[in-house]
């Protein structure tokens, strides 16, 4: 049997103050995008636990900023979804606020990936915010999410179409990488990206 990838995956804290989140002496892997597109059920599905995330059917279910320990060596973490349409004009903004001073203050913060959902078009909402990290020089790869959920003809389309998009304002695409939490897509080809960069990083 192959060697299990995941030796422990395990809550750390919540919070809403970046300030207070976790010593940043470990490599750190965010994951961000629109409200439901699957941001938690992807890290379930990384680490193979059913619910260490939490999820739900409804957009809006993560509020804070999750911390979770990977193999007591690297974080994940879990974050608010955006672009939720019913969500008040003050929260929108407190989530900018807390969301983008998480972004910029975390010394360990190694990728963002940002998550994109494959049967939709290009939204604005996606590209502000991608476009956003990369003027802050955050190192971003994305992953467009639910593949399960139609045919492989509809979803290379899809991305197709978004990358012409991000070409528009980009002069490279950054790592691009295609899941499912339904069928465990795309969980190899993303540990093995995150296992390489826990190689590269070094403590300052
Ligand atoms: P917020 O925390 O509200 O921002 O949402 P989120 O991005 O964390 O989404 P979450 O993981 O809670 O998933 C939202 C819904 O999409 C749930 O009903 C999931 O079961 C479903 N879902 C997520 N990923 C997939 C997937 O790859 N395939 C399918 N078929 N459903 C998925
Ligand atoms: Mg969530």
């Amino acid at each position: 049997m192959a060697k299990e990838r995941i030796v422990s995956a395990e809550f750390v804290m919540s919070n809403t103050d970046p300030a207070k989140c976790p010593e940043p002496n470990m490599p750190e892997y965010a994951f961000i995008g629109r409200s439901n597109v699957g941001k938690s059920s992807l890290i379930n599905m990384l680490v193979g636990r059913k619910a260490m995330a939490k999820t739900s059917g409804t957009p809006g279910k993560t509020q804070l900023i999750n911390h979770f320990v990977i193999n007591d060596s690297w974080y994940i973490v879990d974050l608010p979804g955006y672009g939720y349409a019913k969500t008040s004009r003050t929260n929108r903004s407190s989530w900018e606020k807390m969301i983008k001073s998480y972004l910029e203050s975390r010394p360990n913060l190694v990728y963002v990936f940002v998550l994109i959902d494959s049967r939709i078009d290009p939204q604005k909402n996606d590209m502000e915010f991608i476009n956003w990290l990369g003027k802050q020089g955050i190192p971003i790869c994305l992953v467009f999410t639910k593949i399960d959920k139609q045919s492989v003809n509809k979803s290379q389309m899809s991305i197709a179409k978004f990358n012409r998009e991000l070409k528009l304002a980009w002069d490279a695409l950054p790592q691009e990488f295609a899941s499912s939490a339904e069928t465990k897509q795309g969980r190899d080809e993303i540990l093995d990206f995150i296992e390489y960069w826990n190689q590269q990083f070094t403590q300052e």
